[in-house]
Order: C-alpha cells, then structure tokens, then sequence
C-alpha cells in the first residue's frame, strides 16, 4: 500500500477535522501518500482527488466541521455511479480509502469494497450516536455538551418565569442526543423514538406539580419522538403553562470538538491507518469503553442500534 485517500461523507460532525489530522500524519509517518476527496462521495464521483501532507492538516483539530467539506450523494446507490468513483481512485493508484461518516457514508464504501475491491475502512462520525456497533461516535459528546450549554441558559430564564421549556434537539431516528443531554441537564422529561410515551399524562403531571409549587419544567424533546407543535399544544392547554419551544437545530452540528472527540479522532485516525497499512479492508473501527476495536462492516451494519435501557431508567428515578 502507497497511497491512501481520505473522505467525509454524510452530516457533519466536530471532531471530523481532528480526525482527518490523525489520518494524515499517521499516515505520512508510515511512508503513504495522502489525497483528500472534496465533497465527499459526490467528489469522488466528480474526480476531485487532492494531495494532502502534513501542512495541509495544520491549526484544524480545533475546529469544528471538515476541511474536506461533506456532500449527501444519492446518485451513490446506483452501481454505475460508484464504478466511476472507484475507477477515478485506481487511476490516481489509490489502493485504501478512509470514510468518515455515519451508516449511509460507511454503506458506501462497503459497496466499494464489495464490487470494485477498493480496501476501506469505515470511521463512525456522526453526532446521532445511532451505530450500534460502537458506544461511541466521533461528534456525539460536543453535540451533547452543546445542547447541555442550551439546556443550562434555557434553565435559568425558565425558572425565572416559571415557565416550560421544551427543547428539540438532533438525532434522526436515535434519541441518544436526548437521553444524555436530558439526563445531565436535569430535565424532568425525556422524549425518545425508541420509548413510547403518553404526552397527555405528562401534561397532566404537569399540572399538579404546577399546583405544588413546580413551576419551571424541562422537556428534552428527541427529532423523531414527535410532533413539537402539537407536545407545545397539549401541554400549554392541559397544564395551563407557558411552554417555549427552542429547536436547536444545526447549531449542534458544529462548534469546537471537546477533548472526548478529539481524543477519539486520534485514536481512530491512527487505527484506521494502520488496518490499511496491515492489508486490512471492508472494516470498522469502534470503540467499548477504552478499548479501540476493529469490525467487518458487513456485521457491524447489521447490528441493531437500542436505547441504552439501564441510562433510561436511570433518568427516570432522577427525573
Ligand atoms: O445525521 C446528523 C443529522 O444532524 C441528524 O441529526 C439530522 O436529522 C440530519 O443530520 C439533518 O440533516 P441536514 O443537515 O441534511 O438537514
């Protein structure tokens, strides 16, 4: 193995960047040429492959986003598009490809793997924390102390007007997001895809902490777990609250990568590297615990991400 190419696909995450440093320096350090796909798969379909060394990574592991830039590419479920993309590597004699990105960015490059026998291997880098092969993904603890930042100021303001604050926050079709933030911020409700909840009891408990003297009340509201409108509506009318909405949206896409992302992009950087470097490919790398893993795609995409049931019930004697 010469050369190796490195691409972020998908949404993006802070601590990419970071990531994208330790692949290259590790890299060069073993004797590779780096290149650097613009935009993703959408780049590499497009041909835009460019060198990288260890100048091209300096003043980056603060920042959040990818200097690479990220694209979603859907014409990259089609065949004949990704026979292109790999053609464009092998005419550049690019043997190893490193994706960073979440379970759509990580199914592309199996897809590679599989058809055109480019070697790659998979980093998790997403914000949802929604693969279940890892505990963690590269971007979840900076969006989760983000929404923890909101949650603190939204506290202060709530109480100080008694009112309901419901907070929606990021994660597709995973409330982890909710469930972390919820629990170290204190919220007295979390609200997740995973668990069904009835939103007209909450209202109504609501009400009677309201009348015992509770007036300040925080809802952690998943994407994916409802309707935030209509949670506003019910509770407001049942509980004769002045709920605020607050939808956090993008803003917990970036910002500056906290020392638990930083210190996962390195060692995943370095892991991934080396599996290239030791003719590895069609892997993952993950992380349980301290311990830096490596996965066959195939098995890690095929496990099926859970609510950590203990976390759950642990935020329900606290709330
Ligand atoms: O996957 C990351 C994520 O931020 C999700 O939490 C969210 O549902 C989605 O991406 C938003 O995508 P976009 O930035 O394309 O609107």
């Amino acid at each position: 193995m010469k050369k190796i190419a490195i691409l972020t696909s998908g949404g993006d995450a802070p601590g990419m960047n970071a990531c994208i440093r330790a692949c290259v320096r590790s890299a060069i350090n073993s004797g590779l040429e780096v290149y650097g796909v613009d935009r993703g798969f959408k780049g590499l379909v497009e041909n835009r492959i460019i060198p990288m060394d260890t100048h091209s990574v300096c003043d980056i592991i603060h920042r959040g986003g990818t200097i690479l830039k990220t694209a979603r590419c859907l014409e990259f479920k089609e065949t004949e598009t990704r026979k292109i993309a790999a053609d464009n590597l092998k005419n550049f004699g690019i043997e190893g490809l490193i994706v960073i990105g979440g379970d759509g960015s990580i199914t592309g490059a199996k897809c590679l793997s599989d058809e055109y026998g480019i070697n790659v291997v998979g980093i998790p880098g997403t914000i949802d924390n929604d693969l279940a092969y890892t505990d963690f993904t590269l971007g979840f603890d900076t969006a989760v102390n983000t929404v923890l930042w909101a949650i603190n100021a939204l506290r202060d303001t709530m109480t100080s007007h008694d009112r309901v604050s419901l907070i929606k926050v990021m994660g597709r079709h995973c409330g982890d997001i909710a469930l972390y933030a919820g629990i170290c911020g204190g919220a007295e409700y979390i609200l997740v895809p995973e668990v069904p909840y009835d939103i007209q009891k909450i209202a109504n408990e609501i009400k009677e902490n309201k009348e015992k003297g509770k007036t300040a009340i925080v809802i952690v509201l998943a994407e994916g777990a409802g309707n935030e409108q209509e949670i506003k509506t019910i509770v407001s009318v049942i509980s004769g609250s002045d709920v605020k909405l607050s939808t956090l949206g993008h803003i917990q896409r970036g910002g500056t990568p906290t020392m638990a992302d930083r210190m996962l992009a390195a060692k995943f950087g370095v892991k991934a590297v080396n599996l290239l470097l030791n003719g590895k490919t069609n892997r993952v790398v993950g992380c349980k615990g301290k311990e830096i893993f490596d996965l066959d795609i195939t098995e890690a995409l095929s496990q099926k991400k859970k609510i950590d049931s203990d976390l759950y019930h642990l935020a329900g004697e606290l709330c």
